[in-house]
């Protein structure tokens, strides 16, 4: 059984990493089709060791394709996930359209895979935002363990994150510092090169920002809604990887080697902590990588039941590409979805 399958946004940094990542995996792929907008007609692409030309997503029909994988921008994807859902193509989406919609399941496979069976009201499963994905892979085994009450959690993002034009203006910047050129500020707020940025997406009324609402909203939706979790989330002068120093209120007790044995054994989950210079994961080291990993797990004697620990993770592969992967995959082995041509 094999698949058609189109990447949205096939020239974008998630979209690139999406086709690596189908190709790695060795996803059932009758075909694979890469667009994104008519400014990338006719350029190519790499599929493993094939070249695809990019087609136009506004003059593709995909009424025989089974899988499209969206990650063209929140407008893209409200304007055309509905449209491709309708002709019986499963969308999986990474923007943040649908993700608060009831009616679209929003997925970790490693945290809920269950409420994938929603996806059919609308033919739409939404990805989460990067910083959330990483986290609850590495809160979901902890609250089956201890119930978590309360989560504070600080962000460091990579340019990534913010798309080719984020890492674009990370290394534009840099050059120009070194050269004692001009340094223009386009993509972010401020300068990013040798500085940090409090500010990812809008500023909302009550002072958060976007990003740090849909940390919290998400991990309600996919893990529990009676977690409290307040985030800031901050801009950091890194390609690839984001981290996250994260402080954890649990209801019952639990020691930092309880945590430590839990999380090795946990899916998509890697510890790496030992107390000792280099003893833990930096971004660096996680770029092209499909872990979660957990570093500097500790117990924090200012709360009851409490903990603190550093996660890090690809923000193209766990926070984007390869959740979506992985949700293409559930649906598979779940038996949720069939080609619309048969293998002849
Ligand atoms: N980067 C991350 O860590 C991350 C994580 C989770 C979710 N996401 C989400 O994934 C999406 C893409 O992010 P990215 O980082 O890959 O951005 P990106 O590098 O800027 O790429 C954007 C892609 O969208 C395509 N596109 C733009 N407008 C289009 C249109 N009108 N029709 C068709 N295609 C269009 C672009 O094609 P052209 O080359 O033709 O312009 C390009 O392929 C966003 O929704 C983002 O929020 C990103």
């Amino acid at each position: 059984m094999s698949f058609k399958v189109a990447v949205v946004g096939a020239t974008g940094n998630v979209g690139r990493e999406m086709l690596n990542i189908l190709d790695e995996r060795g996803f059932p792929v009758s075909e694979v089709v890469a667009l994104a907008s008519r400014r990338s007609q006719g350029t190519e692409v790499s599929f493993g060791d094939r070249t695809l030309k990019v087609k136009a997503l506004d003059q593709y029909d995909f009424s025989d394709t089974d899988i499209c994988v969206m990650s063209a921008g929140g407008n893209v994807s409200k304007e055309w996930s509905p449209k491709i859902g309708k002709q019986g193509c499963v969308v999986i989406d990474n923007s943040s359209a649908f993700r608060y919609d009831q009616d679209v399941p929003l997925i970790v496979p490693e945290v809920n895979p269950d409420a994938i069976s929603l996806f059919t009201r609308k033919n739409i499963i939404a990805n989460p935002n990067c910083s959330t994905a990483q986290l609850v892979v590495a809160l979901k085994p902890l609250h089956d363990a201890a119930t978590i009450k309360r989560v504070v959690v600080a962000t460091y993002q990579s340019v990534s994150g913010a798309g080719k034009e984020g890492m674009d203006e990370l290394f534009t910047q840099t050059r120009a510092v070194f050269v004692a050129d001009q340094v223009d500020v386009k993509k972010f707020t401020k300068r990013i090169a040798f500085n940090v940025i409090p500010h990812i997406d809008v500023f909302l009324d009550d002072g958060f920002t976007k990003e740090e609402w849909k940390m919290v909203a998400e991990t309600k939706k996919m893990l529990d809604p009676k977690i409290k979790l307040t985030a800031t989330c901050v801009r950091v002068p890194v390609f690839i990887g984001h981290s996250e120093a994260v402080n954890i209120e649990f209801e019952k007790p639990i020691t930092a080697d309880e945590a430590r044995d839990i999380l090795r054994e946990a899916p998509g989950c890697q510890v790496l902590d030992k107390r000792e210079n280099g003893g833990y994961i930096t971004p660096l080291e996680s770029a092209g990588e499909d872990a979660t990993f957990i570093s500097r797990i500790r117990e924090d004697s200012t709360v009851d039941n409490g903990l603190s620990m550093w996660v890090v993770s690809d923000n193209l592969r766990k926070g984007a590409a390869l959740n979506a992967v992985q949700i293409a995959e559930l649906l598979v082995e779940r038996g949720l979805i069939q080609p619309k041509k048969k293998a002849a």
